[in-house]
């Protein structure tokens, strides 16, 4: 059985890195994982070896990993193609790949990343290649934008609500005729001739879209598939979690965890005292100043550790004790496998998740 790990959350919280750094603890543990990528950054994209967009999976070497583990960089464009070439009758395919009105579609329809990552998806698990896939989300300012893509596809696909403008003849009422008239007149003829053909071409097609978004729906509410939602610890967007948490169980899909990213590490090790410190620079212009300045630096960051601590356990009981995992900041970014390997110790399966509200580990682990 392939199990799904989704990762969700708003933009720029570090789904992309934490999805792939979750990828590689589960290769290091022994599973044939794939992770399913938007955009990843740059860096991240060399770090994985992913530099093309590519819709099929590319194996990556994870040196001293007895799992297996591959990349896919969705193209959203290709996803919809291989799609149509599967699925339409062999003679129409080119016809509708070239209709400028499935060109927009397959590119620019709000909705069309999150459905065709879903599609990619459903070929992944059928494929039975892996034991896990790691899917990583477009940002969304709702759980739902992602889950009822195929829903929303599959309706707007659906001839039957286009009848109007495929039959305008068939259209009873006049308030309707009138509003068809008026979407006529602004689109014109050849954009309404180009959207018919469309749907023609797409005959019927759109049941095949409806079976498979439904078998689709199954797999996201299936147990086999866990979410998480990544927050970033400097701003945890509190509202944001828990407003998807509720979309969550509301849909009684199953939530594994928040993975707190970008955890600051504190220094340890003493700091000079107030005296060593003076001596340091004595006679240095300014330094008196200076090193009443770094005395501050201590306290204040200790400070900060506690409020971010504070905000963190807040948020896991306001989600009724879920667990939660930090993932620390890399300084200048996640650049390379060994750092993705790194971060994976602070992630599951490696790692047990957050202790207790006041555990010393709690920041000391972030390092
Ligand atoms: N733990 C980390 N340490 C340092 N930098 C990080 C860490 N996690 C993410 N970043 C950086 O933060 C930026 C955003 O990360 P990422 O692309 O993973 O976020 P995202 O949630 O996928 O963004 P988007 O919503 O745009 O897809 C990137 O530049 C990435 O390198
Ligand atoms: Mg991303």
């Amino acid at each position: 059985m392939t199990r799904i790990s989704v990762c969700c959350g708003v933009g720029g919280t570090g789904k992309t890195t934490t999805s792939a750094a979750l990828a590689v603890g589960r290769a290091l543990a022994g599973e044939r994982v794939a992770v399913l990528t938007i955009d990843p950054a740059r860096r991240l994209a060399d770090a994985l070896g992913i530099d093309a967009l590519g819709n099929d999976p590319v194996a990556v070497e994870v040196p001293g990993a007895p799992g297996r583990l591959w990349a896919l960089m969705l193209d959203r464009k290709g996803t919809w193609d291989a799609v149509i070439r599967e699925r339409a009758r062999p003679e129409i395919v080119e016809k509708l790949l070239v209709n400028p009105y499935y060109q927009a579609v397959s590119t620019r329809l709000s909705g069309s990343h999150e459905y065709m990552a879903v599609e990619k998806l459903h070929d992944l698990v059928h494929s039975g290649s892996f034991d896990r896939i790691i899917v990583d989300t477009p940002p969304a300012q709702h759980v739902t934008d992602f889950f009822q893509a195929p829903e929303r596809i599959s309706r707007i696909l659906d001839r039957s609500l286009m009848s109007g403008l495929l039959e305008p003849g068939r259209v009873r009422g006049a308030a309707t005729r009138g509003a068809f008239a008026i979407i006529h007149r602004l689109a014109g003829d050849r954009v309404m001739s180009e959207i018919r053909e469309f749907f023609h071409l797409m005959g019927d097609m759109s049941t095949g879209f409806r079976e498979r978004s439904a078998r689709i729906g199954e797999i996201l509410v299936s147990p086999s598939t866990s979410y998480w939602l990544i927050a970033n610890a400097q701003a945890p967007e509190r509202n944001d979690l828990l407003g998807f948490l509720a979309e969550l169980r509301e849909r009684r899909m199953h939530f594994s965890g928040f993975l707190i990213n970008r955890v600051q590490r504190i220094p340890s090790g003493p700091f000079p005292g107030a005296r060593a410190l003076h001596e340091a620079g004595a006679g240095l212009p300014g330094w008196p100043q200076m090193a009443d300045a770094l005395l501050q630096l201590p306290p204040r960051l200790t400070a900060r550790a506690a409020a971010q601590r504070d905000a963190i356990h807040s948020l896991t009981e306001a989600a009724g004790g879920a667990p939660a995992w930090l993932v620390p900041d890399v300084p200048g970014g996640v650049r390379s496998l060994a750092e993705l390997a790194r971060l994976s110790t602070h992630l599951p399966p490696a790692a047990p998740d957050l202790p207790g509200r006041g555990g010393p580990g709690l920041w000391a682990r972030a390092g």
